[in-house]
C-alpha cells in the first residue's frame, strides 16, 4: 500500500480487538500514521503504546461511540486538521439469537453501528478524499451478506449492506481516484465470534492477520474480497449451484450447530 497514492492517515474504528486491531498492527508497520477509534479507552491506549515503541508513526486515540451521533461528531471534529486517506469501516456488532429473542434497541444499534457509521463516515471523509482527488475506503461486509441468515437475520441484513453500499460506491468514486473495497471473511478469531462452538463442524476461524492482508492486497484491485478458501466455495457454490432459499436454509443450519448453546 503506497502512501503516495492514498495519502498520510488511515483512521480505523473498532481498532480496540480483533480485525481492527490487526488492521491497525499491519498499517503501522507500513509507516502510515493512525487515527484508532472505538469506546474501550485502555485498550486503544495499551495498542498506542505498544506500536510507539516499534513505529515512528502519529497515533490519534479517539474514544467514540459510534452509535451515537456524539461519536460521530467527535470523530469528524477531531481529525479535521488531518489528510485522512484511507477510511477503514471496520466496527461493528452482532446479536446471534432467535430474532425474537433479541431486544429492539440492540436491533437498532447494530443498524446504527453497522450501517448508519460507515455511510456517515465515508461520506464525510470521501467528500474530502473527492476533493483531493485520491483515498480509500475499505467497508467490512462477512460472507454472510450474500444470502439471509436464520438466527443472525438483521446482522446479515446489515453486512449485505456493506457489501452493496461499496460496490456502488466503488462504480463511482473511480472518478475521484477513490479505491473502495468490501471485504467478506467467514467466522474469524475475535470477540465476536467467541459465542460460535465449533466442536464437530468443518469450520476453523480465520485469523484477523489473515483477513487484514487480503483485504490490504485486493484494495485498488478488487471491489470485493473473500478471504479464505471454505469462504469462497460457499460462495461459488451459492452463486452457481444453490438457489437463494437453499443457501439460506444451509447457512441457517450451520449457525443452528454453532450456536447450539444459545439456542
Ligand atoms: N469475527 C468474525 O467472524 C467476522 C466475520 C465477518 C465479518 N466480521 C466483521 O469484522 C468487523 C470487526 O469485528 P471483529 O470480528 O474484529 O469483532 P470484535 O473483536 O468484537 O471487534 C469489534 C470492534 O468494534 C468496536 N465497537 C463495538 N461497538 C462499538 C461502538 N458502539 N462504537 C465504536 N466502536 C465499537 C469494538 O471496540 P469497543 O468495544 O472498544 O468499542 C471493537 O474494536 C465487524 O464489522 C464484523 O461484522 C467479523
Amino acid at each position: 500500500m503506497n502512501k503516495n497514492k492514498y495519502g498520510p492517515w488511515v483512521i480505523v474504528t473498532g481498532a480496540s480487538s480483533g480485525i481492527g486491531k490487526a488492521f491497525v498492527e499491519k498499517i503501522a508497520a507500513m509507516g502510515f500514521n493512525l487515527i484508532i477509534v472505538a469506546r474501550n479507552e485502555d485498550k486503544l491506549h495499551q495498542l498506542k503504546n505498544s506500536l510507539i515503541k516499534h513505529f515512528q508513526i502519529g497515533i490519534k486515540v479517539l474514544i467514540a461511540d459510534l452509535t451515537t451521533e456524539e461519536g460521530i461528531h467527535h470523530v469528524i471534529k477531531q481529525t479535521e486538521a488531518l489528510e485522512v486517506g484511507l477510511l477503514i469501516n471496520n466496527a461493528g456488532r452482532e446479536d446471534s439469537n432467535h430474532f425474537l429473542e433479541i431486544n429492539k434497541k440492540d436491533h437498532t444499534q447494530t443498524i446504527d453501528l453497522n450501517i448508519k457509521a460507515p455511510l456517515l463516515l465515508a461520506h464525510h471523509f470521501g467528500t474530502k478524499m473527492a476533493n483531493r482527488k485520491r483515498g480509500g475506503i475499505i467497508n467490512m461486509s462477512s460472507i454472510v451478506a450474500f444470502q439471509g441468515v436464520p438466527y443472525i437475520s438483521n446482522y446479515a441484513a446489515t453486512k449485505s449492506y456493506n457489501l452493496i453500499f461499496s460496490e456502488g460506491l466503488s462504480a463511482e468514486f473511480s472518478k475521484h481516484n477513490i479505491d473502495v473495497l468490501a471485504v467478506t471473511p467467514g467466522f474469524t478469531a475475535t470477540n465476536l465470534a467467541s459465542v460460535y462452538d465449533f466442536k464437530g463442524t468443518p469450520f476453523k476461524p480465520l485469523e484477523p492477520s489473515f483477513v487484514v492482508t487480503e483485504a490490504l492486497n485486493a484494495l485498488g484491485k478488487k471491489r470485493v474480497v473473500i478471504p479464505g478458501g471454505i469462504n469462497k466455495f460457499l460462495f461459488l457454490s451459492g452463486k452457481f449451484l444453490f438457489s437463494r432459499k437453499l443457501n439460506t436454509t444451509s447457512f441457517g443450519m450451520v449457525f443452528k450447530k454453532v450456536l447450539r448453546k444459545i439456542l
